[in-house]
């Protein structure tokens, strides 16, 4: 992956104009060779990296899509919901808690992320359980990089993730379509699996709010609902977490939620999905079509039962 320094960049690259005039805040984090949004929801700033080995080549999704066909319920249940409501949420600044069952517990900032990971540009495959699909450049750095820091002992089977509970930026969380904050949780090894990655922007940008800035999880071999966004912890756990979707509909959403279409949903088939952008269906791949990288982690369980 390629970061552009600061002091690489032309006026040129830096196009949108709200961006050119924060130039100067951008040449100020120059350290990380990055820039960041200040303050609220901050302009997004230009992020350049090349293409990892796990990207796939299928056309990507648009930007228009990517940004404006969302969930994230703290913002309402409709799809355009997001994308109208979501500038309310100040994600500077902002801070992850990082505790539970590690030597070294501890907080991370968006800026400190930054200044000490290479980001990674993947595109990937993106599964919503409702059975519709996207292909999305994000970039981000491998989540297991990032926990690896914080020591987690032998007694960290499992990492629970939560978002922020804020119901006076977040006005979906004032009716309780789901129990807030939002959860998620991992397996310790679906965790560090190296597909696994922690976004902080998404074509070649910072992340929109209603994407989850200003760091979300990004799962692709799992129904979307398990990438939860706008995290502000992450705990190693000794027993399975409870997850927001598995609370609120256990027969429906399982705890492992692998993108599987030979396990239906209880109320529609898994078996094909559409693509944004596409009129026709196309069939839905085991694992998203990611299995050569993480069917090895399921070998002996029974999908069926642990969907
Ligand atoms: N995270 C939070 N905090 N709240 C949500 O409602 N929705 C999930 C997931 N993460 C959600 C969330 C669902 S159902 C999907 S499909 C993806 O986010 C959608 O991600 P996208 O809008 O970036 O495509």
């Amino acid at each position: 992956m390629l970061i552009r320094h600061a002091d690489d960049l032309t006026e040129n690259d830096v196009t949108p104009q709200d961006v050119y005039l924060r130039r100067r805040e951008f040449l100020a984090l120059g350290a990380a060779g990055i820039g960041l949004g200040l303050a609220g929801e901050a302009a997004a700033i230009p992020l350049k990296g090349n293409v990892s080995p796990f990207s796939t080549t299928e056309p990507k999704t648009s930007k228009e899509d990517v940004t404006g066909y969302n969930n994230f319920y703290e913002f309402g249940v409709d799809k355009d919901d997001p994308a109208r409501n979501a500038g309310s949420l100040k994600t500077s600044p902002w801070t992850i808690k990082i505790d539970g069952e590690c030597a070294r517990p501890g907080t991370v900032d968006l800026a400190s992320f930054l200044r000490g990971n290479t980001l990674q540009d993947r595109v990937y495959r993106h599964r919503c359980v409702e059975g519709w699909s996207m292909v999305i450049p994000w970039l981000g750095v491998p989540l297991a990089d990032l926990l690896k820091r914080y020591q987690p002992t032998s007694k960290a089977k499992y990492v629970a993730f939560e978002t922020l509970y804020r119901p006076s930026e977040m006005p979906g969380q004032k009716r309780r379509v789901l129990d807030w904050p939002y959860r998620e949780g991992l397996r310790i090894d679906e965790a560090m699996n190296p597909l696994t990655l922690m976004a902080v922007g998404l074509y070649g940008e910072t992340l929109k709010n209603q994407n989850g800035a200003p760091m979300r999880l990004v799962v692709p071999w799992k129904y979307g609902f398990k990438s939860i966004k706008s995290i502000v912890r992450i705990s190693f756990t000794e027993t399975q977490p409870r997850t927001a979707w598995n609370l609120s509909a256990p027969q429906e959403y399982g705890f492992y939620s692998n993108v599987n279409p030979q396990v239906d949903h209880p109320r529609w088939s898994q078996a094909s999905e559409r693509r944004i952008g596409e009129f026709r269906r196309r069939p839905t791949l085991m694992f998203n079509g990611y299995g050569e990288q993480v069917a090895s982690l399921y070998r002996g369980m029974d999908l069926k039962k642990f969907f």
